[in-house]
């Protein structure tokens, strides 16, 4: 498997012929169907066999290597043709990707078979074409003993995922082509090695050929053009060597040299003693002046490659991009160019709600300008080699890659780690990428797999690895899983999953740290999630040897499938029918299936952002700005300025900002009367936004990339009170419900949400179960009256016979009324997704308004955002998670307005800034349906307005919420007020 160019190439993609089969063993028939290639079987409609969705387990009841009897089999079949031009060529099939093996055979003689799903078989098929028509068929068997090292938490699909492609060489041929590309630690001078093996076929002789390599970009530069010529050599018999040659073995052997001083003239005459290697060339050069790579600068050369055959012929041509960047880890840091770059990472699979798991070039790239929009600049290859365009597209936009080996045995773990008969499928697995990837200056840590455990295949491939390429260092997550302070031969990382924010704190003041560390796995993004993303980023931002993490995970796994009436939906396990399976826990990712990003990215954006501001008085004007890049200055941005009050903008400029290198700041000085001038009520901010001036390949010019909020002294506003208005008069009714304008269910307390996928899987919704909070129920009520007030004290009781006691006392302002609200919950609740109230509005108030932080969907911890006033349709509000769950929510909001399309409605203020939701639905609906699709909208408004409301947390794979964000039982007490509009 080459990593260079074939020039001359030949695709095969398209439609083929189209066979499945329930067993390997059974015969194809007559009766052909077509299928395209790439393509898998599991994604057609007619298939009968459909995707499988397991996380750890296998899908079936067997011990390694052993697989089902029924195991389908897909017969891919079509004819093509040899052009002309390759008469007297060497023909190689390649083969991108296939689950789990593949069977070849060309013109009825079978060729080979090929393991290792996800790194391009090859085979030389020169021997077996012949002119004209030329018939090739691909078995693929879904099943097989690679399956136990497979077993990544992804679909099971069947079928071949990557594209099909003949080339053609000469006899002679580059069999080998490894690059490393350097940079010394004056930051412009890069090193170049090149390690090539020239191969042949049908005995053709490969003395005298030679290599020949330039550098594009660089014509005149001597230093950038390399050449040697391949010469075999005779190993001279014993008796035969001269005296001279005799005497420097003889020191040799006698340990004369034993520290290294064996002179150049001795080294020379012993040369012809090495044992040959047929073909090997090894080239190496310094080149002054380079322009470094790095995921901000991502400058990149084109290698021309041309290998010549001893008459003068150019008998191949080929290139390959590389960059000119250094990776190490010294002590406790992981330095890229000599900076302690932060890893802003996430991890990805291959997905396509469309197509499973075959992908063109567009969509990969569309994936990393995604990433590229919000600020991320690494990605973990999770769980296996990407086709080599991904790597491509990361070098080319810039990313900091771990490539990982195509290795998880998680249900087995050590079993297999430790079975020799896996011993060469791990160091092959391993090897095998470190040869196709080497070039790429995006990678920068080799991987061994994920959860295998730790065996001896591990410690097999890790010292492959770190032969093969001596200049990357290694990943192995299961090497620190227990003891961070071990598995040095294994990872030179510490790369835990899901650690706690305690646990990596206190790594980090330990002193005890002896590599960096960054999280392989954090911040599981499962449904409604990533709560406390700003602690962990707090953390590492500040504290020494955190370098960073990559976020569990780019994708939402959701597969569109149709149903029986047309609809369609995002399917999970068990969706096609699968009974074995673990359910929509393939839907834990940033983006939607259908990559729209979860509302969690723009948390991350703000924490990744290349800018920061931060001042120590803001109405002094004065603040100081930081560029966190590592490689570049601002010179990329421009910057604006606004003051608002209660949203609207008051005041606002433009600033030039200043040269600022690399991690440096500088101050700026804005000047307006209204950062102190307090003339009347309203909450005043200054705001800070960093947009790109120029184009990027992934945002049109004035993107935004960082933006920062600060409050200015301010006067809060205060409703008028009044002796009684219109509202307040019919204000409760005769059962003791308030009465709302537009209101169609009175308000009453809420103890409950839908639960989130972390508050499921965590089981703290069964702990809600057992408290009865979902259903209230009024069991009792008191109403008294005053000339100014009424009080109404309910008794509340759960559907476990809990008692929650609420006393709401109603006075008269302006055009309304305000309620003091206090709920008394019993002391043993001790974990409450919320204490509030909710009602419900007629739906033709469609439009919400409100002042507080948004304009995104936030909650206590996740509620990066900006203070404004902010508008939407309420059916915008709902965020469609796969499994419908809370969501909509918004922290912070100081008041709200639900109006019709003439702007007619209510408007509601809080006493102090609390998280509110608007939403179409119920949250006893979200919570009963499974999918996205099923919820039907009543047709009224659902408003809940919360005196605390849980954090979210990532505890569906991870640590909950910290402490501070959760909601215990006791007595709460919130005033809000309603008037018409
Ligand atoms: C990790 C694993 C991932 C995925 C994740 C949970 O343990 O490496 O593959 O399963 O948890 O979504
Ligand atoms: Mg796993």
């Amino acid at each position: 498997m080459l990593n260079i160019e074939h020039f001359e190439s030949l695709s095969l993609d398209g439609t083929w012929r189209f066979q499945l089969l329930r067993s390997p063993k059974d015969q194809p028939g007559k009766r052909w169907s077509s299928i395209p290639v790439p393509g898998l079987w599991t994604m057609q409609p007619d298939s009968f066999d459909k995707p499988i969705y397991t996380n750890v387990q296998m899908p079936w009841d067997h011990v390694a290597p052993e697989v089902p009897d029924e195991n389908p089999t897909g017969i891919y079949e079509r004819d093509f043709e040899i052009p002309q031009s390759w008469d007297d060529k060497r023909i190689v099939l390649h083969l991108g990707g296939y689950e789990s093996v593949a069977l070849i055979s060309v013109n009825g003689d079978e060729v080979g078979l090929t393991k290792d799903s996800r790194l391009a078989a090859e085979f030389d098929i020169t021997s077996f074409i012949k002119h004209g028509k030329n018939v090739i068929r691909i078995s693929v068997t879904k099943w097989s003993d690679a399956t136990y090292i497979e077993d990544q938490d992804q679909w099971w699909h069947g079928g071949i995922t990557r594209s099909v492609k003949l080339y053609a060489t000469d006899y002679v041929y580059i069999e080998k082509f490894a690059t490393t590309a350097g940079l010394k630690s004056d930051g412009t001078t890069g090193t170049l090695k090149v390690d090539a093996i020239i191969g042949s076929i049908n005995g053709k002789s490969v003395d005298g050929y030679s290599l020949r390599t330039s550098i594009e970009e660089l014509p005149k530069v001597k230093s950038a053009q390399l050449s040697g010529t391949y010469k075999s050599h005779k190993t001279p018999l014993w008796t035969e060597m001269s005296a001279e040659l005799q005497e420097a073995n003889r020191k040799h052997f006698a340990g004369e040299y034993w520290d290294g001083s064996m002179p150049e003239s001795a080294k020379r005459l012993r040369e012809p003693l090495q044992s040959p290697w047929p073909g090997h060339i090894v080239l190496e050069t310094t080149i002054p002046k380079v322009s470094a790579w790095s995921a901000e600068k991502p400058s990149l050369y084109t290698l021309r490659i041309e290998l010549v055959s001893p008459t003068g012929h150019v008998v191949e041509v080929s290139q390959q991009k590389i960059g000119f960047r250094s990776v190490i880890v010294r002590g406790r840091d992981l330095l890229v160019n000599g900076q302690r770059v932060f890893i802003y990472g996430v991890n990805r699979h291959d997905f396509n709600r469309h197509t499973g798991r075959v992908l063109t070039r567009e969509d990969m790239r569309q994936d990393l300008l995604e990433m590229k929009r919000w600020n991320f600049n690494a990605v973990r290859t999770s769980h296996y080699p990407n086709d080599a365009a991904f790597l491509e597209l990361c070098d080319e936009l810039g990313f900091y890659v771990i490539d990982e080996a195509n290795i998880e045995s998680h249900a087995f773990y050590d079993s297999i780690s430790n079975d020799p008969r896996y011993g060469s499928a791990f160091v092959e697995r391993v090897g095998r990428m470190v040869q196709r990837d080497m070039h790429h200056p995006s990678v920068i840590f080799w991987s061994l797999g994920n959860e295998s455990g730790i065996g001896t295949n591990h410690y097999a491939a890790a010292a492959f690895a770190r032969s093969l390429d001596p200049s990357r260092p290694l990943h192995y997550e299961g090497a620190i899983n227990g003891d961070w302070r071990g598995g040095h031969v294994l990872t030179d990382v510490i790369c835990p999953m899901y650690p706690s924010i305690k646990a990596i704190v206190s790594h980090a003041k330990s002193g005890k740290q002896d590599r960096p560390l960054i999280m392989c796995e954090y911040s599981h993004a499962m449904g409604n999630s990533n709560g406390t993303l700003k602690e962990y980023w707090d953390a590492i931002h500040s504290l020494p040897g955190l370098q960073g993490g990559f976020i569990w995970e780019f994708w939402d796994h959701g597969i569109e499938q149709t149903l029986a009436d047309g609809s369609k939906r995002s399917a999970y396990g068990g969706d096609f029918g699968e009974t074995r399976h673990d359910g929509n826990f393939v839907c834990d990712g940033m983006v939607f299936p259908d990559r729209t990003p979860k509302p969690a990215m723009h948390e991350f954006k703000a924490l990744a952002a290349p800018v920061a501001f931060s001042t120590t008085k803001a109405g002094s004007g004065s603040f100081t700005i930081t560029n966190r890049q590592f490689f570049k200055d601002l010179t990329d941005f421009g910057c604006t300025w606004n003051i608002t009050r209660d949203g609207q903008v008051i005041d606002s400029g433009t600033i030039k900002l200043p040269k600022i290198a690399p991690r440096k700041s500088a101050k700026i000085r804005i000047t307006s009367k209204f950062l102190t001038k307090i003339d009347g009520p309203g909450e005043r901010f200054v705001n800070f936004s960093v947009f790109n001036l120029h184009r990027t390949d992934w945002a049109p010019a004035g993107y935004e990339v960082a933006w920062s909020q600060f409050a200015l002294t301010s006067r809060k506003l205060s409703l008028p009170s009044a002796k009684t208005s219109e509202l307040f008069e019919v204000a409760v009714n005769d059962a003791g419900e308030l009465q709302l304008p537009f209101g169609v269910i009175a308000p009453q307390p809420t103890l409950w949400r839908a639960p989130t996928d972390n508050d499921r899987i965590a089981h703290f919704a069964d702990t809600w179960d057992q408290y009865g909070v979902r259903d209230l129920e009024r069991i009792d009520c008191m109403i008294t009256e005053s000339a100014k007030s009424y009080k109404v004290t309910s008794l509340w009781q759960t559907s476990t016979g809990f008692k929650i006691k609420q006393v709401q006392v109603v006075t008269p302002i302006a055009n309304g009324y305000s309620v003091k609200e206090t709920i008394s919950t019993p002391k043993q609740f001790s974990d409450l997704a919320r204490v509030g109230i909710n009602f419900e509005i007629d739906g033709s108030l469609s439009q919400f308004t409100y002042l507080g932080i948004g304009p995104n969907e936030t909650y206590p911890d996740r509620k990066i955002g900006r203070v404004g006033k902010w508008s939407s349709s309420v059916f915008e509000q709902y965020i469609p998670y796969v499994r419908p769950q809370e969501n909509g929510g918004h922290a912070g909001v100081r008041w709200f307005t639900l109006t019709d399309t003439s702007g007619h409605g209510i408007r509601i203020d809080l006493d102090k800034p609390r998280q509110v939701s608007v939403n179409p639905f119920r949250a006893t609906e979200l919570a009963d349906a499974t999918h996205d699709v099923e919820l039907r909208p009543t047709g009224n408004t659902v408003v809940t307005i919360d005196a605390a409301h849980r954090g979210l947390g990532t505890a569906s794979c991870g640590p909950d919420t910290l402490a501070q964000y959760l909601v215990s039982g006791g007595t709460y007490s919130f005033t809000w007020s309603v008037r018409a509009i």
